[in-house]
């Protein structure tokens, strides 16, 4: 049996098999807003492990594998065997055997790697400490049905050097952009843990005010991840200086736009009325998670499918 291929950070895809997911997702996402059945995945399952909270990737991959034809299981840790102890690589073996394809949210990378090496099935990121690969695939998606090609473009990350922030990094070195990274001290990011090198794909800044200054695109994320939530007061305090507010956004490039992967939390790490404001485009980056992984999951079961490919 060959070893499937698995989507467990952003760089186990290359910069041609991005630049295709993003054609197959327009492709995707056009057939669906003209309500025509696009049933690729017929008959195959889907399991998804969350061992922390979700709405937009629960909710995506359910309605996503659906609208492709197939069907959806969803597993917790409250109330499987996962939680009590069994071991994640008998898990594998035994869930990969039952289905088509399985999605995780776990806490370490490491539990996601040991699944998919016992998996006989692709195995999808759907977020860990470390990496939140698919967030990224639709927010670049997002970007470019905005302002075109991120490619050469300026990402200004605000906030905690954080599974978003990793992820941004990978993306960066891939398809060719900047990140400017601020954090407060003791949040910096570790390019060990994200995987990439010491290049100048990604600028530190300490003040945020100067990350955001002619960026084409302001992001951030929630000060407490899942999995942090004891830090959360020292958080609290730490992050005060790191809400992306008016005057943010107002040194950015003018044509800017704000991403938020949501939850958020409005008067913490954004203020109301840049999230609400005419510069944000959450609600379509959050749309795109549908669409973006349809296209994943369509090309880890299938492969490229070039002929009606817009
Ligand atoms: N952005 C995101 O992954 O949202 P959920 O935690 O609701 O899945
Ligand atoms: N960094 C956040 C993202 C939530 C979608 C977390 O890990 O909780």
């Amino acid at each position: 049996m060959n070893a499937p291929r698995h989507y467990l950070q952003f760089k186990d895809f290359s910069r041609a098999e991005y630049e295709y997911l993003f054609s197959r997702t327009r492709w995707i996402k056009d057939k669906f807003k003209r309500y025509e059945p696009h049933h690729p995945l017929f008959d195959r399952t889907l399991v998804m492990i969350f061992e922390k909270a979700s709405t937009r990737t629960r909710l995506s991959f359910e309605a996503g594998m659906h609208q492709l034809g197939g069907s959806a299981i969803y597993l917790n840790t409250r109330d499987s065997q996962l939680g009590r102890g069994e071991p994640v690589e008998d898990a594998a073996q035994v869930i990969s055997r039952m289905s088509d394809i399985v999605m995780i949210r776990t806490f370490e990378q490491t539990i996601i790697e040991r699944f998919a090496e016992y998996s006989r099935v692709p195995v999808i990121n759907g977020l860990t400490n470390e990496f939140h690969p698919c967030q990224i695939l639709a927010d670049i998606f997002t970007f470019i049905e905005h302002r075109g090609s991120i490619q050469g473009k300026t990402v200004a990350w605000i906030g905690d050097g954080n599974n978003m922030c990793n992820t941004w990094l990978q993306a960066a070195e891939l398809l060719d952009f900047k990140v400017h990274v601020s954090t407060p001290a003791g949040y910096e990011i570790n390019p060990e843990v994200a995987g990439v090198g010491q290049t100048d794909r990604f600028v530190r800044f300490a003040d945020p005010m100067e990350a955001c200054r002619g960026a084409d695109l302001v992001t951030t994320d929630v000060w407490t991840s899942m999995g942090f939530e004891a830090e959360n007061d020292e958080r609290m305090r730490d992050f005060a200086d790191w809400r992306v507010d008016a005057e943010m956004m107002q040194v950015a490039h003018p044509d800017a736009v704000f991403m938020h992967c949501l939850p958020a939390h409005r008067g913490e790490e954004v203020s109301a009325d840049v999230i609400d404001g005419p510069q944000s485009v959450v609600w379509d980056e959050a749309e795109n998670r549908l669409h973006v992984q349809k296209a994943l999951m369509e090309f880890l079961l299938i492969g490229k499918v070039e002929s009606d490919c817009a």
